[in-house]
């Protein structure tokens, strides 16, 4: 099967880019000395993770239950759930652990430490978890110095829950504007958790795990002493905002979504295709970054861009290709049936909208596998 036969729109993934990205992480993270715990929301498939995993015995990091659910399904049992916990979905946990997932959570409040030592103490299972710092004022977290940090932790191991250390996300390197600030942003985001895990030994409380990760910090970090694992995501794929940034080249981005020409607007420059938001998701990241890229960069069938061409408006099953604004290119030609490839903002939101993969290997369209993800919660 080739990708010509394919009912578009459909979701394509380069196995050579895939394992490229991957290998490439790999080898930086070991000569910084540094374990992987990649993030499976990007992929939610077992085929991509096993390919980013060395062994079954590794560990992930995950979004949902569910993502928890499939991964401990197919044999991953090391698993931190990484979006700071509610009462409500501490049952399905300790049933999780109970089937054989090493399951632990992440935490930055003091009433969510009491819900959980709570629960610890009726179910008699000794959740580990890990305190969320805030290493940028991104999102959620304890911030470096605060003492709730200690007074979460010690709600933790005196309500008898496993204290199992300390963790952050350094969301914001996503809007760094060179690779000198990613740079900066990694050694913030070692230092953030480092200095917290410091803190929490220094008050007598254990942090054996000290946890970072982003895919911009991950890839320029230079020096993580202290740190033990890295949780990565978006690099088995990278996307346009990565490339935006300076995290990766337009030819590693080994998703892309197929689609099909279904007419053309000739004296307005546009060209119609049968892939819209629905298909590229609506996410926009590279509106707010030096080149915007609409809702994505038009390759052709074998993953080779054409010069400017962007997909430059969405409605739901509509997209429209022109070339960008300024561009003293010729618009390619087209014909109605023709197919492109377009290379998604952010991989993960493009992946969502897409039951599966159609698997194929560097510049050949022929189709070795499809893989089947999931969605959901
Ligand atoms: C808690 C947490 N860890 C790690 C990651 C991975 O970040 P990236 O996809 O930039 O590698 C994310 C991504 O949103 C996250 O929320």
């Amino acid at each position: 099967m080739k990708l010509g036969q394919l009912e578009t729109p459909c979701l394509v993934l380069d196995e050579a880019r895939l394992e490229r990205n991957v290998a490439r992480m790999r080898a930086h993270l070991d000569a910084l000395g540094v374990g992987l715990r990649p993030h499976v929301k990007t992929a939610k498939s077992i085929d991509v993770t096993r390919r980013t995993l060395r062994s079954k015995e590794d560990a992930i990091t995950v979004s949902t239950l569910k993502e928890a659910e499939y991964f401990l399904a197919h044999g991953v049992r090391d698993i931190l759930y990484a979006v700071g916990v509610t009462p409500n979905k501490l049952e399905h946990i300790t049933d999780l652990r109970r089937r054989g997932a090493q399951l632990a959570l992440i935490l930055d409040n003091v009433d969510a430490a009491r819900a959980l030592a709570a629960h610890a103490g009726a179910s008699g299972d000794a959740i580990p978890v890990l305190v969320e710092i805030d290493c940028d004022g991104h999102r959620s977290g304890i911030v470096p110095g605060d003492p709730a940090l200690l007074a979460v932790g010690r709600t933790l191991t005196e309500g008898g829950c496993e204290l199992r250390g300390v963790m952050t996300h350094a969301g914001a390197s996503y809007n760094c504007g060179s690779v000198a600030a990613i740079k900066a942003m990694a050694l913030q985001e070692r230092d953030a958790v480092v200095n917290s895990a410091k803190a929490l030994r220094a008050a007598g409380l254990p942090c054996p795990v000290v946890s970072v990760g982003s895919t911009p910090t991950a890839t320029y970090a230079e020096d993580l002493a202290g740190v033990t694992e890295v949780r990565a995501g978006v690099f088995v794929f990278f996307d346009l905002v990565m490339a935006g940034i300076g995290v990766c080249a337009l030819d590693d981005i080994a998703v892309s979504v197929l689609g099909s020409v279904i007419g053309h607007q000739r004296d307005k420059g546009w060209i119609i295709v049968d892939s819209g938001w629905m298909a590229m998701s609506r996410d926009r990241g590279t509106a707010r970054q030096k080149l915007d890229q609409g809702y994505g960069v038009v390759c052709d069938v074998f993953g080779k861009p054409y010069p400017d061409l962007i997909m430059a408006d969405a409605n739901q099953e509509h997209g429209v290709l022109a070339l960008r604004p300024g561009s003293h290119e010729r618009l390619p030609e087209l014909p109605v049936g023709s197919m492109v490839r377009i290379l998604p903002n952010h991989a993960c939101a493009t992946a969502a909208q897409h039951q599966a993969y159609q698997v194929v290997r560097g510049e050949a369209d022929a189709i070795s596998a499809t893989w089947p993800r999931i969605a959901g919660w």
